[in-house]
């Protein structure tokens, strides 16, 4: 049975609206089981934990439930799961961490692809600790990272490479288990770090296949809360300086990396995506009886759904004579997301969304805080790319919707 879109619409009070939203790589609509989880935790829980009453017990085991949620989503366990209020924030908060376990002189690698949550807080490391920092650069025809570049700056003094799944601005997928095997093939301790913010919502996450030791999702792009999860291997979280209070040891993981702990009622509210993900399971006659599992072929469902889309997306687009796709032209979902980008000939960027905003069809223009990508493609002065960016919830009448207008507008 293909993905049941109806059903799948209305698991989302966001989606009543007149508005077709194709930006979702921004944030997607929460699920309405989240919105319940968040909406009960406040309502009939908003007491503090820790205390011997009953309702605080309650209280914390929501909280708790929440927490595994969003390990059970990375496929980590939940002392390896730091929430935090976004991917910014967390991997700050573990950079702040790592640096005082390094030594001065050691190598770093990111990348000029990457949103700038994935490589600011690695320089301001670096800029403590005096470490060199390397680039591994995009290819200015293909806006792609290639594994060879990156070999090429790997030594004996490697210590972090940090780099994405999937690029935020034009959707392209990379192997992160590749990445990962070159990395270590060069030094077996290099701490491997990928973004996965803009994969999470398109495919099914498992840290441990990708040999990753810190990933990081923005849950409030995977239909919940805005809250973030990061994923740090246990030896790594262990190690690294705590940057919560002094009197938390060593071993309180995630804990020590929750400085001021964290936000009640939205991490009560985590357990929702998974309920939706049950709920969507359940409504296809999905029955496999291990959660991942059945999660699993969830999340091929949403995969095939968008590749549909995609497909529908990138005609419309390649066909049209002002407009260039920026990134793959393959919808193939072994190779992207629907996350797509293009610009408009000679039209600034800035022009375009309100073309469409006229219509109830959300877009953005920008550089989606991944300037380094938008410099390397030499796309700065035309105000980077206008991205429509589409998840499983959308449907082929608002693709045809958005063609139809694209064709009247330019
Ligand atoms: C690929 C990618 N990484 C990181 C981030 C930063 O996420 P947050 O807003 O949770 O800090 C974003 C946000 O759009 C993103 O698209």
């Amino acid at each position: 049975m293909n993905l049941d879109i109806e059903f799948v619409r209305a698991q989302f009070p966001g989606l009543e609206s007149p508005w077709v939203l194709f930006d979702n790589a921004g944030g997607s609509v929460p699920a309405g089981a989240v919105i319940d989880r968040v909406t009960r935790y406040m309502r009939s829980r908003g007491v503090q934990l820790g205390a011997s009453y009953s309702l605080s017990s309650a209280a914390e085991a929501d909280v708790r439930a929440g927490e595994a949620a969003a390990a059970l989503l990375l496929g980590a366990s939940t002392q390896e799961t730091i929430v935090s209020h976004s991917t910014t924030a967390g991997l700050g908060i573990l950079a702040a961490g790592i640096g005082p376990t390094l030594t001065e002189g050691d190598e770093i690698v990111v990348t000029n692809l990457d949103h700038a949550a994935n490589i600011g807080c690695w320089l301001r490391m670096a800029a403590h600790h005096g470490l060199v920092v390397r680039e591994w650069k995009i290819r200015p025809d293909t806006a792609r990272l290639e594994t060879d570049d990156l070999a090429a700056l790997l030594g004996p003094k490697t210590r972090l490479v940090a780099f994405t799944q999937c690029a935020n601005v034009v959707g392209e997928l990379i192997d992160v288990r590749r990445v990962a095997d070159v990395i270590r093939d060069n030094r077996k301790d290099t701490i491997v770090v990928a973004d996965g913010v803009a994969y999470a919502p398109h495919r099914h996450v498992d840290v441990e296949a990708m040999g990753v030791d810190v990933y990081a999702t923005s849950l409030y792009k995977v239909y919940g809360p805005h809250l973030s999860a990061i994923y740090g291997r246990a030896s790594l979280l262990r190690e690294a300086q705590g940057q919560n209070h002094w009197f938390i040891a060593d071993d309180r993981i995630p804990y020590k990396m929750q400085p001021g702990n964290v936000t009640h009622e939205l991490t009560a509210g985590l357990t929702g995506i998974t309920d939706y993900l049950d709920a969507v399971a359940a409504h296809h006659d999905i029955r496999q009886p291990a959660t991942r599992a059945r999660h699993a072929a969830v999340f091929e469902r949403f995969a095939a759904q968008e590749a549909t889309l995609c497909a529908r997306m990138l005609e419309g687009l390649l066909s049209h004579d002002a407009v260039s796709v920026v990134g793959p032209h393959d919808p193939s979902p072994a190779i992207r997301v629907p996350t797509i980008a293009f610009t408009v000939k000679d039209r600034h960027a800035s022009e375009i969304p309100p073309l469409f905003d006229a219509h109830h069809i959300g877009l953005r223009y920008g550089d989606f805080y991944a300037p380094g990508a938008i410099d390397a493609l030499g796309l700065a002065e035309r105000g980077g790319v206008v991205r429509a960016s589409l998840v499983h919830y959308n449907t082929l009448d608002e693709v045809d919707r958005f063609l139809s207008v694209l064709r009247e507008v330019l």
